[in-house]
């Protein structure tokens, strides 16, 4: 059934590459979520090549628009009505096919406002039909007629779909879908469906797959990795030692695990093997235990500390980043001081801070006592200080220390020096000839600033 469907939609590209092959059209994209989201768009992308299509980054001369959308937080939505409204005169210009797809199409009081305020946008599709685009393509230009291809139902894994990845040197893998946790602030159940796990054979085919094309880091995604299902006896800890056993992977990276999952054999394979960084994504959302129960957590503030400190002393210098929620409804000055406190004892790394964002169809949206926007913004602004402080003083223990770095390119200010990240996710800029884009290299830091460090390359120090 699964194999058929890709079949069949390898039928539709190839029509597809019949009617375009002699045209030089182009396509525009652009990603407006999270990991799993680009990833979806790195296939969409891989689609689009084989029905020759060729990418441009200019809207303007595109004859095919694509919008893959989040609704995560209201300025995430935001983002794609803006667009909408840009892409309006190229619709005029070029006749560029508009289609729209990724979470946001999954809520159906959007697609009623997409149909009845934008009638150009030609293909909506869902998160549950991607792998249905050349499909949708195809009777796009066959008929003319506007295509709406969403299911309210999960989809199904599909397998063996065509792939344009963004980066040579690091890849991002799904391992599952879904999330089955209804965190009450949450729209991810909603538009995600169920959770459902890839079969470990699939993800350590195309990894393998990956180091043969000359891939270096992967990164493991899910919402929630460490439920991760492969069989009966199979989870997240078995998936990584396998995957560390790939010749030619030196790094791998997992997001997000929850904390409510985190077993202790997960955090024995990652302290054991040297390829699994040492660098842990674990969302606090909030340090109070009262608003962590409103937003169904699992776990009180204590059980979180009891777990980061479990982490921190069996993964020795493990790096501790987190995601944190302000403002959630019913948060007390008492309860935010809470989330400080968290913050300040556990110093983490790096903290992904957000100001609540009602969601509608959550459970969440509908409690009375929600905050008003002038005192979210001022917590924010005072976790962000906290935070900024924390970093910083966190810098200078890099300072004299030897990290390994995968350089995976020029930086982005600045030509004639080099890039890359540590083990811990860190930011390291070097001088040094280009031939170092991507290797591994051991690079003794000299120098902190606030978002990364600046270092020389290790072993030309010791000449
Ligand atoms: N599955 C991941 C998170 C995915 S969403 C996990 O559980 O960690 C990424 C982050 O967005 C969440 O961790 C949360 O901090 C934030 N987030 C989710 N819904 C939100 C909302 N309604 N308002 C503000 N932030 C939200
Ligand atoms: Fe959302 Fe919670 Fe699932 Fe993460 S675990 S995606 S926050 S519902
Ligand atoms: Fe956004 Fe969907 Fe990811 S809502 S955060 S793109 S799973």
């Amino acid at each position: 059934m699964n194999s058929n469907e890709v079949e069949m939609q390898k039928e539709y590209i190839k029509k597809i590459y019949e009617i375009n092959k002699a045209k030089n059209l182009k396509y525009y994209i652009l990603t407006m979520g999270c990991s799993l989201n680009e990833n979806d768009s790195e296939k969409i992308c891989g689609m689009l090549e084989e029905m020759n299509y060729t990418r441009t980054d200019n809207m303007d001369e595109a004859n095919f628009i694509v919008f893959n959308t989040c609704c995560i937080r209201e300025n995430a939505e935001d983002k794609l009505f803006g667009k909408l409204g840009e892409v309006k005169k190229f619709k005029k210009q070029n006749n560029a096919i508009i289609a729209i797809g990724g979470c946001m199409m999954q809520e159906k009081h959007i697609i009623k406002k997409l149909k009845e305020s934008y009638p150009y946008v030609d293909i909506l599709f869902g998160t549950h039909t991607l792998h249905k685009l050349p499909e949708d393509i195809y009777n796009k230009l066959s008929t003319s007629q506007k295509i709406e291809d969403i299911l309210d139902i999960d989809g199904e894994i599909i397998e063996g779909l065509p792939i344009k990845r963004e980066d040579k040197l690091k890849a991002q893998v799904t391992i599952m879908y879904g999330c089955n946790n209804f965190c009450s602030y949450c729209i991810v159940p909603y538009v995600r469906g169920r959770e459902r796990s890839r079969k470990p054979e699939d993800i350590l085919k195309e990894i393998k797959g990956l180091a043969s094309e000359g891939y270096k880091e992967v990164m493991l995604l899910g919402q929630n990795v460490n439920s991760y299902k492969g069989a009966e006896n199979y989870g997240f800890a078995e998936l990584l030692s396998d995957v560390q056993k790939i010749d030619g992977i030196e790094r791998i990276r997992f997001i997000s695990p929850h904390p409510k999952d985190f077993t202790d054999d997960v955090i024995d394979v990652i302290a054991k093997y040297e390829k699994i960084c040492k660098s842990v994504h674990l969302p606090l959302q909030s340090g109070s235990s009262k608003i962590l129960k409103e937003m169904n957590r699992k776990y009180t503030k204590e059980q979180f500390l009891n777990l980061a400190y479990k982490i921190k002393e069996k993964i020795p210098n493990v790096a501790l980043t987190t995601d944190i929620i302000v403002g959630f409804p019913g948060e007390t000055e008492e309860d935010f001081a809470d989330t400080l406190d968290v913050v300040e004892k556990l110093k983490f790394e790096q903290v992904f801070m957000f100001i609540y964002s009602r969601r509608v169809g959550t459970v969440a949206d509908t409690m009375e006592n929600q905050i008003p926007e002038e005192i979210k913004h001022k917590r924010f602004d005072k976790l962000k200080a906290l935070v900024e402080s924390q970093i910083e003083e966190n810098n200078k223990k890099y300072i004299g220390t030897i990290q390994k770095v995968l350089i995976d390119g020029t930086s982005k200010t600045n030509e004639n020096t080099l890039s890359g990240r540590t083990d811990s996710n860190k930011v390291v800029v070097i001088e040094a000839d280009k031939s170092y884009i991507g290797k591994l290299v051991e690079v003794k830091i000299t120098e902190d600033c606030l978002w990364y460090l600046k270092g020389k390359l290790a072993n030309a120090l010791r000449k």
